[in-house]
This record gives structure tokens, C-alpha cells and sequence, in this order.
């Protein structure tokens, strides 16, 4: 069983990890960001009530996403394995996840602040296949180079939210680095480095 969460600040590379690791290890990626955007784009209730913290970086409420990613690890898809991709985010969050669905094992990314800063203003996504990308590593920053998709800026990649997102990690999230050590399933990576650096690290991690 592989059931892993990916833990780390915004801009921390979560999503671009997550790329390489579904891609290679056919694992399940479940999202909480992507799937509040995704109500907001179809204009859900969930969608709706979700914008408002999202725009400001807040947290959506915690019941409200317990229910979500409780709902989704039901799922057949999940039974065996997962990628948990922005959840928890609180401990409220992680003890409820260790009651439904506990992972085995938690990789933090970690890296400075100045990095993740310039990481997420320059963050471009593909509005059609979802690729990640950073304006200093793309020729044409309109057009996704995998799929020919329009590329966009994420209305919370702003500095304004970006230092509140920022904030809410280091008050909510940076606390649950404590509670994985203490149950020893936390797993420190380095996430200043190249992509292909790190998911080397993390597929050994799987396979030790
Ligand atoms: P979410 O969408 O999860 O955003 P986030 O956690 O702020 O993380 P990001 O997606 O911004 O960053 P990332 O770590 O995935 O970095 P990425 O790989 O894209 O959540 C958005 C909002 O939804 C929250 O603010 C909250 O309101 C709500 N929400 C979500 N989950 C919730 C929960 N559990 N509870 C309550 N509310 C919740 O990379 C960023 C950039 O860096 C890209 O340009 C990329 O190309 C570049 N990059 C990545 N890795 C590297 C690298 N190794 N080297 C060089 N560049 C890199």
C-alpha cells in the first residue's frame, strides 16, 4: 500500500511532484485545490462558498473539506493507494484523515520563502491538461507547451494573498511537521532542488 501525502508551503512544488509521481507510479492524485477550483469554475454552492477564502489564501473550513477528501478516499480508486496533494492542512484535518485513511507516509517539502515567492508570481497553469509551469522555464507564456492549451495566472498568485497564504502555512499547517515526526512517518525533502532531484529521493523513500 502507498499512501502518501505531500505536505509543504505553497509554491513548494506539491503540484509539479505530484506530476511525476502520478505519471510513474500510477497513483491516485486527489487535489483539495483543484477541486475547489473546479467547483468555482462551474459555480457549485461549494464553489461559491469556497472563492471567498481562496482569494483572500485563507482556509476553506474544516468540516467542509474533512467531508470532501472523506468522501473521495471512499472511492474504489483509493482503496489501496493514494496522493494526497494539500490535505491536511490542519491538525483538525490530519486527525480525521488518521481515523479514515491514515497515510504511511508524509514527504515535506520544504524551502525558503524568497523561492517559493518568486515561484508562485511567476506560476503559469494550463487551463486544458492542468501542467504547471514557471515563466522563466517557458518560451511563450500564453500557450502550454504539452498540449497547445491557454496558459493562465492563478488569481491567488498575487503578492498580497501569496504573503497571506504564507502566513496561514506557518500559523495552521507548519504545526502538522511536528505531528508526523512524532508518529515517524515524516520524510524531509529538500525542495530548492530540480524536480527530477527530488522525485528521485521520494521514489527511494517508496521503495526502501
Ligand atoms: P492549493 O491549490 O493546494 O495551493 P497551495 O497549497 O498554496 O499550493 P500551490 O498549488 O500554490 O503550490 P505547490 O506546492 O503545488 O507548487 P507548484 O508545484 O504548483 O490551495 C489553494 C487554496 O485552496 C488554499 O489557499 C485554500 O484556500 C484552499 N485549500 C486547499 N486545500 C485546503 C485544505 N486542506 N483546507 C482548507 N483549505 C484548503 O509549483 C509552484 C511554482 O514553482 C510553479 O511555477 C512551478 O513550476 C515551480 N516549481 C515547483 N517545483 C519547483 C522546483 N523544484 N524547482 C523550480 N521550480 C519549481
Amino acid at each position: 500500500m502507498k499512501r502518501i501525502v505531500l505536505l509543504g508551503p505553497p509554491g513548494a512544488g506539491k503540484g509539479t511532484i505530484s506530476e511525476l509521481l502520478i505519471e510513474r507510479l500510477s497513483l491516485t492524485h486527489i487535489s483539495v485545490g483543484d477541486i475547489l477550483r473546479q467547483n468555482i469554475k462551474d459555480n457549485t454552492e461549494l464553489g461559491k462558498i469556497a472563492s471567498d477564502y481562496m482569494s483572500k489564501g485563507n482556509l476553506v473550513p474544516n468540516e467542509i473539506i474533512i467531508a470532501i477528501v472523506k468522501d473521495r478516499l471512499s472511492k474504489s480508486d483509493c482503496q489501496t493507494q493514494y496522493l494526497l496533494d494539500g490535505y491536511p492542512r490542519t491538525i483538525e484535518q490530519a486527525k480525521a484523515l488518521d481515523e479514515f485513511a491514515a497515510p504511511e507516509y508524509v514527504f515535506n517539502l520544504y524551502v525558503d520563502k524568497d523561492v517559493i515567492v518568486n515561484r508562485l508570481i511567476g506560476r503559469r497553469m494550463c487551463s486544458k491538461c492542468g501542467s504547471i509551469y514557471h515563466i522563466s522555464k517557458i518560451d511563450n507564456d500564453k500557450v502550454c507547451p504539452k498540449c497547445s492549451g491557454e496558459l493562465y495566472q492563478r488569481k491567488d498568485d498575487n503578492k498580497e494573498v501569496v504573503e497571506n497564504r504564507i502566513d496561514v502555512y506557518n500559523k495552521e499547517t507548519a504545526v502538522l511537521v511536528d505531528y508526523y515526526k512524532d508518529s515517524e512517518r515524516l520524510i524531509n525533502v529538500d525542495s530548492s532542488r530540480d524536480p527530477e532531484v527530488i522525485y528521485k529521493e521520494i521514489e527511494k523513500a517508496l521503495n526502501d
